[in-house]
């Protein structure tokens, strides 16, 4: 799943998983994990995430890499917000190729810059459970402050403030892009209009993948 912050990453990938059977793997939530657990990495990783820059590959790619091994990924997983750069990209087709799997479909959820600031600005999350997204008026809780599923209490992300916003948005898109160019040449991008209602954006995601292309060798890249 590729998609500049706040293009409805988590929102959609959480639903696709759901329906697909197969684990929800968020490069951001497993970050914050580590984060609110204090461990070694999380304090390394934080510094880069609260000024709204990317998490050196080596760091990113090995996480990914340890968390892709664990038993319910065997049959596959939705990935969110990983790859975001072209080394990763390059460093998941090997580590899939590895083990005989691969892309099957790179999904972009292709969403504008107006809409992208909105939907941060207004977003809150679930305390307890990272996949439960909800936003000030396009997905607003039933009880306000508490998630609708466990009724715990929701926040809003420190990287959601304006100025954060802004440094996500200029340090994190021009990156993308080469990840976009990378899965045009594998010729397994899909691209998906995000500025519509949430379950028509699932509708063609899932139509997507129920059409998966057959990616061009490695060694052609
Ligand atoms: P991460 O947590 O991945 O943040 P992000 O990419 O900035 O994306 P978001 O989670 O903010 O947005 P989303 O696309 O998931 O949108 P959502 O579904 O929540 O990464 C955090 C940080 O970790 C990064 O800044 C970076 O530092 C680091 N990092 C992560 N991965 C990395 C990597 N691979 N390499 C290096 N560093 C990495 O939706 C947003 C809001 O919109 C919600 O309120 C939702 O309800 C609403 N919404 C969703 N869909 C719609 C719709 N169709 N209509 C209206 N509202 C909608
Ligand atoms: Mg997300």
């Amino acid at each position: 799943m590729v998609g500049a912050p706040g293009a409805g990453k988590g929102t959609q990938a959480a639903l696709l998983a759901d329906r697909l059977g197969v684990p929800h793997v968020a490069s951001g939530n497993l970050f914050r994990d580590h984060i609110q657990r204090e461990s070694q990495f999380g304090k390394k990783v934080k510094t880069y995430i609260d000024r709204g820059s990317l998490v050196p590959d080596d760091l990113t790619v090995q996480m990914i890499s340890n968390r892709l091994t664990e038993k319910d990924a065997r049959e596959g997983a939705i990935l969110d917000g990983f790859p975001r750069t072209r080394p990763q990209a390059q460093a998941l087709d090997k580590m899939l190729d590895r083990n005989g799997g691969r892309v099957a479909a790179a999904l972009y959820i292709d969403v504008d810059r107006d809409e992208l600031i909105r939907r941060l600005s207004g977003r809150w999350l679930c305390s307890v459970a990272s996949d439960h997204v909800y936003h000030d008026t396009a997905r607003p809780p039933k009880v306000a402050g508490k998630c609708d599923i466990d009724g715990a209490e929701l926040y809003q992300r420190e990287d959601d403030k304006p100025a954060t916003i802004r440094a996500r948005l200029e340090q994190q898109v021009p990156p993308m892009y080469e990840v976009i160019d990378y899965y045009k040449d594998r010729g397994v991008l899909n691209t998906v209009k995000g500025d519509r209602p949430m379950a028509q954006v699932t509708d063609d995601l899932m139509h997507a993948i129920a059409q998966p292309a057959v990616p061009q060798p490695l060694a052609k890249l």
